[in-house]
Protein backbone atom coordinates (compact mmCIF):
# COMPACT_ATOMS: atom_id res chain seq x y z
CA UNK A 1 0.00 0.00 0.00
CA UNK A 2 1.14 3.66 -0.44
CA UNK A 3 0.58 4.46 3.16
CA UNK A 4 3.96 5.84 5.08
CA UNK A 5 3.58 7.46 8.41
CA UNK A 6 3.69 11.14 6.80
CA UNK A 7 1.17 10.14 4.29
CA UNK A 8 -1.68 8.06 5.68
CA UNK A 9 -3.50 6.11 3.17
CA UNK A 10 -6.49 8.01 3.81
CA UNK A 11 -8.20 10.83 5.89
CA UNK A 12 -12.04 9.97 5.44
CA UNK A 13 -14.20 6.59 5.37
CA UNK A 14 -17.03 5.45 3.79
CA UNK A 15 -18.93 2.38 5.23
CA UNK A 16 -22.06 2.33 2.53
CA UNK A 17 -23.47 -0.88 0.23
CA UNK A 18 -21.21 -2.72 -2.65
CA UNK A 19 -22.85 0.25 -4.85
CA UNK A 20 -20.35 2.49 -3.68
CA UNK A 21 -17.24 1.05 -5.68
CA UNK A 22 -17.50 3.46 -8.80
CA UNK A 23 -17.15 6.70 -7.06
CA UNK A 24 -13.86 6.30 -6.56
CA UNK A 25 -10.87 7.53 -8.87
CA UNK A 26 -7.20 5.68 -8.70
CA UNK A 27 -8.76 3.09 -6.21
CA UNK A 28 -6.31 0.65 -5.00
CA UNK A 29 -7.65 -2.43 -3.02
CA UNK A 30 -6.00 -3.23 0.51
CA UNK A 31 -6.48 -6.48 2.67
CA UNK A 32 -6.29 -5.23 5.85
CA UNK A 33 -6.44 -7.23 9.52
CA UNK A 34 -6.82 -6.11 12.75
CA UNK A 35 -6.80 -7.30 16.48
CA UNK A 36 -10.84 -8.25 16.14
CA UNK A 37 -10.26 -9.76 12.58
CA UNK A 38 -10.77 -8.68 9.41
CA UNK A 39 -13.08 -6.35 8.10
CA UNK A 40 -16.18 -6.66 5.82
CA UNK A 41 -14.15 -7.24 2.64
CA UNK A 42 -10.75 -5.22 1.52
CA UNK A 43 -10.65 -1.56 1.84
CA UNK A 44 -10.69 0.37 -1.49
CA UNK A 45 -8.53 3.30 -1.58
CA UNK A 46 -9.21 6.22 -3.60
CA UNK A 47 -9.67 9.81 -3.90
CA UNK A 48 -12.41 12.09 -4.36
CA UNK A 49 -12.48 15.38 -4.72
CA UNK A 50 -8.62 16.02 -3.64
CA UNK A 51 -9.84 13.90 -0.24
CA UNK A 52 -8.18 10.52 0.57
CA UNK A 53 -10.85 8.22 0.92
CA UNK A 54 -11.12 4.86 2.50
CA UNK A 55 -14.00 2.63 0.96
CA UNK A 56 -15.93 -0.57 3.48
CA UNK A 57 -18.56 -2.37 1.84
CA UNK A 58 -20.59 -2.75 4.85
CA UNK A 59 -21.67 -6.15 4.20
CA UNK A 60 -18.85 -7.18 2.59
CA UNK A 61 -19.11 -7.35 -1.53
CA UNK A 62 -21.17 -10.09 -1.91
CA UNK A 63 -23.56 -9.10 0.64
CA UNK A 64 -22.28 -11.95 2.96
CA UNK A 65 -23.05 -9.99 6.52
CA UNK A 66 -26.03 -9.78 7.63
CA UNK A 67 -26.66 -6.65 9.49
CA UNK A 68 -25.98 -8.62 13.24
CA UNK A 69 -22.83 -10.83 11.73
CA UNK A 70 -21.33 -7.47 10.67
CA UNK A 71 -17.63 -7.34 11.75
CA UNK A 72 -18.23 -3.83 12.77
CA UNK A 73 -15.18 -3.30 15.32
CA UNK A 74 -12.66 -4.63 13.02
CA UNK A 75 -14.36 -2.50 10.10
CA UNK A 76 -13.78 0.61 12.13
CA UNK A 77 -10.23 -0.09 13.34
CA UNK A 78 -8.81 -0.74 9.82
CA UNK A 79 -10.48 2.67 8.77
CA UNK A 80 -8.82 4.13 11.51
CA UNK A 81 -5.51 2.58 11.15
CA UNK A 82 -5.46 3.65 7.63
CA UNK A 83 -5.45 7.06 8.94
CA UNK A 84 -9.17 7.17 8.79
CA UNK A 85 -10.68 10.37 11.11
CA UNK A 86 -13.93 10.98 9.89
CA UNK A 87 -16.81 8.53 8.91
CA UNK A 88 -19.70 8.78 6.56
CA UNK A 89 -22.24 6.33 6.64
CA UNK A 90 -24.63 5.83 4.45
CA UNK A 91 -27.97 3.32 5.21
CA UNK A 92 -30.94 1.92 4.32
CA UNK A 93 -33.71 2.63 6.90
CA UNK A 94 -37.58 2.30 7.53
CA UNK A 95 -39.17 5.47 8.43
CA UNK A 96 -41.66 5.33 11.80
CA UNK A 97 -43.08 9.15 10.35
CA UNK A 98 -45.72 9.04 7.43
CA UNK A 99 -44.63 12.48 6.08
CA UNK A 100 -40.90 11.02 5.50
CA UNK A 101 -41.41 8.42 2.67
CA UNK A 102 -39.77 6.15 0.50
CA UNK A 103 -36.24 8.49 -1.12
CA UNK A 104 -36.43 10.91 2.05
CA UNK A 105 -32.94 11.61 3.50
CA UNK A 106 -32.56 11.81 7.27
CA UNK A 107 -29.61 12.84 9.32
CA UNK A 108 -30.41 11.53 12.29
CA UNK A 109 -28.81 13.20 15.80
CA UNK A 110 -30.00 10.64 18.66
CA UNK A 111 -30.08 6.92 18.28
CA UNK A 112 -31.45 4.34 20.56
CA UNK A 113 -30.16 0.99 20.72
CA UNK A 114 -32.54 -2.26 20.46
CA UNK A 115 -29.39 -4.51 19.13
CA UNK A 116 -28.56 -7.74 21.72
CA UNK A 117 -25.64 -9.64 21.51
CA UNK A 118 -22.82 -7.37 19.40
CA UNK A 119 -19.60 -6.94 20.39
CA UNK A 120 -20.08 -3.03 21.18
CA UNK A 121 -16.72 -2.14 22.50
CA UNK A 122 -12.93 -1.85 22.30
CA UNK A 123 -12.54 -1.40 26.33
CA UNK A 124 -13.43 -4.87 27.20
CA UNK A 125 -10.79 -5.69 30.41
CA UNK A 126 -7.64 -3.64 31.73
CA UNK A 127 -9.75 -0.52 32.48
CA UNK A 128 -13.05 1.08 32.79
CA UNK A 129 -13.82 3.40 30.05
CA UNK A 130 -17.04 5.40 29.96
CA UNK A 131 -17.32 7.55 26.78
CA UNK A 132 -19.98 10.34 26.67
CA UNK A 133 -22.18 9.55 23.85
CA UNK A 134 -25.40 11.89 24.20
CA UNK A 135 -24.90 13.29 21.02
CA UNK A 136 -23.70 10.15 19.30
CA UNK A 137 -22.81 11.87 16.30
CA UNK A 138 -20.29 14.67 15.11
CA UNK A 139 -21.84 17.89 15.11
CA UNK A 140 -19.58 19.35 12.03
CA UNK A 141 -20.31 16.11 9.87
CA UNK A 142 -23.93 16.40 10.13
CA UNK A 143 -23.91 20.59 9.31
CA UNK A 144 -22.07 19.16 6.33
CA UNK A 145 -24.27 16.40 5.33
CA UNK A 146 -27.62 18.88 5.56
CA UNK A 147 -25.86 21.56 3.86
CA UNK A 148 -24.41 19.30 1.09
CA UNK A 149 -28.11 17.70 0.71
CA UNK A 150 -29.75 20.78 -0.08
CA UNK A 151 -27.28 22.04 -2.44
CA UNK A 152 -27.77 18.91 -3.99
CA UNK A 153 -31.70 19.54 -4.24
CA UNK A 154 -32.51 17.20 -1.64
CA UNK A 155 -34.49 18.09 0.80
CA UNK A 156 -32.76 16.54 3.47
CA UNK A 157 -34.68 16.13 7.38
CA UNK A 158 -31.98 17.38 10.03
CA UNK A 159 -32.23 15.49 13.18
CA UNK A 160 -33.96 12.66 14.52
CA UNK A 161 -34.04 9.68 15.92
CA UNK A 162 -32.80 6.75 14.75
CA UNK A 163 -33.72 3.11 16.70
CA UNK A 164 -31.55 0.45 15.77
CA UNK A 165 -32.86 -3.06 16.19
CA UNK A 166 -30.95 -6.28 16.39
CA UNK A 167 -32.37 -8.08 13.12
CA UNK A 168 -32.34 -9.69 10.47
CA UNK A 169 -35.91 -10.24 10.86
CA UNK A 170 -37.87 -6.99 10.81
CA UNK A 171 -40.05 -5.25 13.30
CA UNK A 172 -43.84 -6.32 14.26
CA UNK A 173 -46.34 -4.04 13.81
CA UNK A 174 -46.53 -3.65 17.84
CA UNK A 175 -42.69 -2.92 18.16
CA UNK A 176 -43.19 -0.86 15.16
CA UNK A 177 -46.13 1.35 16.50
CA UNK A 178 -44.23 1.36 20.34
CA UNK A 179 -41.02 3.21 18.71
CA UNK A 180 -43.24 5.29 16.15
CA UNK A 181 -45.05 6.35 19.82
CA UNK A 182 -41.71 6.79 21.88
CA UNK A 183 -41.01 9.75 18.86
CA UNK A 184 -38.16 8.08 17.30
CA UNK A 185 -38.19 8.74 13.49
CA UNK A 186 -36.03 5.76 12.03
CA UNK A 187 -35.32 2.28 12.11
CA UNK A 188 -32.25 0.30 10.93
CA UNK A 189 -29.91 -2.74 11.21
CA UNK A 190 -26.52 -1.01 11.47
CA UNK A 191 -26.45 1.78 12.89
CA UNK A 192 -25.06 0.20 16.37
CA UNK A 193 -22.61 -0.21 17.54
CA UNK A 194 -20.76 2.02 14.65
CA UNK A 195 -21.43 4.98 16.19
CA UNK A 196 -20.32 4.31 19.18
CA UNK A 197 -17.55 2.70 18.17
CA UNK A 198 -16.68 5.64 16.14
CA UNK A 199 -16.61 7.67 19.09
CA UNK A 200 -14.16 4.95 21.04
CA UNK A 201 -11.76 5.43 18.51
CA UNK A 202 -12.39 9.21 18.52
CA UNK A 203 -13.17 9.48 15.10
CA UNK A 204 -16.06 11.62 13.48
CA UNK A 205 -19.00 10.02 12.50
CA UNK A 206 -21.72 11.08 10.33
CA UNK A 207 -24.83 9.17 9.39
CA UNK A 208 -26.40 9.56 5.96
CA UNK A 209 -30.07 7.75 6.25
CA UNK A 210 -32.23 6.94 3.02
CA UNK A 211 -35.74 5.68 3.64
CA UNK A 212 -36.40 2.90 1.57
CA UNK A 213 -39.96 1.82 3.35
CA UNK A 214 -42.73 2.72 5.71
CA UNK A 215 -41.91 0.25 8.46
CA UNK A 216 -44.39 -2.42 9.45
CA UNK A 217 -46.72 -0.04 12.18
CA UNK A 218 -47.38 2.74 9.10
CA UNK A 219 -47.66 0.69 6.10
CA UNK A 220 -50.42 -0.93 5.13
CA UNK A 221 -51.07 -4.11 3.52
CA UNK A 222 -47.77 -7.29 4.57
CA UNK A 223 -45.35 -4.73 6.06
CA UNK A 224 -42.06 -3.74 4.79
CA UNK A 225 -40.42 -6.40 2.32
CA UNK A 226 -36.93 -7.23 1.69
CA UNK A 227 -37.73 -6.52 -2.25
CA UNK A 228 -39.34 -3.25 -1.18
CA UNK A 229 -36.31 -1.76 0.69
CA UNK A 230 -33.66 -2.84 -2.31
CA UNK A 231 -35.84 -1.89 -4.99
CA UNK A 232 -36.18 1.73 -3.74
CA UNK A 233 -32.58 1.85 -2.31
CA UNK A 234 -31.60 0.80 -6.29
CA UNK A 235 -33.77 3.37 -7.36
CA UNK A 236 -31.70 6.16 -5.48
CA UNK A 237 -28.14 4.81 -5.17
CA UNK A 238 -27.07 6.89 -8.24
CA UNK A 239 -28.40 10.49 -6.46
CA UNK A 240 -27.35 8.48 -3.30
CA UNK A 241 -23.93 8.46 -4.27
CA UNK A 242 -23.34 11.89 -5.92
CA UNK A 243 -24.72 13.01 -2.12
CA UNK A 244 -22.07 11.01 -0.76
CA UNK A 245 -19.20 12.36 -2.79
CA UNK A 246 -20.34 16.04 -1.77
CA UNK A 247 -20.41 15.47 2.22
CA UNK A 248 -17.27 13.69 1.25
CA UNK A 249 -15.88 17.21 -0.26
CA UNK A 250 -17.58 19.56 1.94
CA UNK A 251 -16.25 18.04 5.29
CA UNK A 252 -14.08 20.00 7.48
CA UNK A 253 -9.99 19.70 6.87
CA UNK A 254 -9.62 20.61 10.51
CA UNK A 255 -11.71 18.75 12.97
CA UNK A 256 -12.68 21.66 15.25
CA UNK A 257 -15.78 19.45 16.75
CA UNK A 258 -15.58 17.49 19.99
CA UNK A 259 -14.91 14.40 18.20
CA UNK A 260 -10.90 14.25 18.48
CA UNK A 261 -11.00 14.94 22.05
CA UNK A 262 -13.12 12.41 23.68
CA UNK A 263 -10.55 10.20 24.69
CA UNK A 264 -8.29 13.05 26.24
CA UNK A 265 -7.06 12.56 29.58
CA UNK A 266 -7.68 8.37 29.51
CA UNK A 267 -5.94 5.58 30.40
CA UNK A 268 -6.56 3.61 27.51
CA UNK A 269 -5.82 -0.06 28.21
CA UNK A 270 -4.97 -0.26 24.32
CA UNK A 271 -3.04 1.49 21.91
CA UNK A 272 -5.03 2.86 18.82
CA UNK A 273 -4.07 2.25 15.54
N1 LIG B 1 -33.68 -1.11 6.67
C1 LIG B 1 -34.47 -0.66 5.69
N2 LIG B 1 -35.78 -0.66 6.07
C2 LIG B 1 -35.79 -1.11 7.35
C3 LIG B 1 -36.81 -1.35 8.30
N3 LIG B 1 -38.10 -1.10 8.02
N4 LIG B 1 -36.45 -1.84 9.50
C4 LIG B 1 -35.16 -2.08 9.79
N5 LIG B 1 -34.15 -1.88 8.94
C5 LIG B 1 -34.46 -1.40 7.72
Amino acid sequence: SQSSPSAPAAEIGVIGGSGFYSFLDDVEEVAVDTPYGPPSDRIALGVLGGRRVAFIPRHGRDHRFPPHRIPYRANMWALRSLGVRQVVAPSAVGSLVPEHGPGTLVVPDQLVDRTSGRAQTYYDEGAAIHLSFADPYCPAGRRAAVASARDAGWEPVDGGTLVVIEGPRFSTRAESRWYAAQGWTLVGMTGHPEAVLARELALCYTPLCLVTDLDAGIEEGEGVTMEEVLRVFAANIDRLRVLVAEVVQSLPATRDCFCPNVLDGMKLPLELP
